[in-house]
């Protein structure tokens, strides 16, 4: 038994004799407990001893995302097809069934707005951001869908479903042919239409 465990039974007690008072009505709680702060057995200096250092499964699980350059994509493969499927089933209610998305929280997934195309969003606040019109890494989509989405069940999409539905929602954008096998490399080498639309932040986090 540590120490730590020992003196529990203690602080309940005070808590307790408290709460009930004198009157027999509650009370808040302003009796401060004074405990002496034994350090537990694991500490060492400069360390709380608090907790313990994750496992490499879990760290993996963690350290999952996929930077712009799309290095970290794992193997495997899906096609548009394959895709509307998935769409259909896993995110047509919140997202819409023509990816139009649903007022007032769920955005919209497909459009290419002629309005969009100009890059009014800051002069027309109305003009919905979507994949085809905003994006500009289609890398960036397989990360989010990956790690964020169906919103209730993140992380349940295979590799191939998330390439999958990757490519419906790329190819309805028309960003790639329908008929594309989109794997890693053929998604590092998608061109978004946005992409020239943003500058790259190289300021190091010193400088402002
Ligand atoms: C239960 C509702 C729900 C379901 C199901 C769902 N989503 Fe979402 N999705 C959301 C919400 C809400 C957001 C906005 C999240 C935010 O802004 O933080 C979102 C955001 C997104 C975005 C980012 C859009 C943008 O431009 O910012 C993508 C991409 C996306 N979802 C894809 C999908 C895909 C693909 C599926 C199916 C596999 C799916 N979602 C299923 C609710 C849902």
């Amino acid at each position: 038994m540590t120490r730590g465990t020992r003196m529990l039974p203690l602080l309940v007690a005070a808590a307790v004799a408290c709460d009930e008072g004198a009157s027999g009505e509650r009370e808040p709680n302003t009796m401060a407990v004074a405990v002496a702060y034994a350090p537990p057995a694991t500490y060492r200096a400069g360390h709380f001893g608090l907790g313990r250092a994750p496992s490499r499964a879990q760290l993996a699980a963690w350290d999952s995302d996929i930077g712009p350059e799309g290095l970290e994509l794992p193997a495997g493969r899906g096609t548009a097809r394959d895709g509307a499927a998935i769409y259909a089933t896993q995110c047509a209610a919140c997202h819409g069934v023509e990816g139009q998305g649903l007022h007032p929280v769920y955005p919209a997934l497909i459009g290419r707005d002629p309005r969009g195309e100009d890059f009014a969003f800051s002069a027309d606040a109305t003009v919905p951001r979507t994949i085809g019109n905003y994006w500009s890494h289609a890398t960036t989509l397989y990360d989010y869908i990956r790690r964020a989405m169906p919103l209730y069940t993140p992380g349940s999409l295979s590799a191939d479903e998330t390439y999958a539905v990757t490519a419906f929602l790329l190819a309805a954008n028309r960003v790639i042919p329908d008929t594309t096998v989109l794997d890693a490399a053929a998604l590092r080498a998608v061109q978004m239409p946005a992409r020239d639309r943003f500058v790259p932040d190289d300021r190091s986090p010193t400088r402002h």
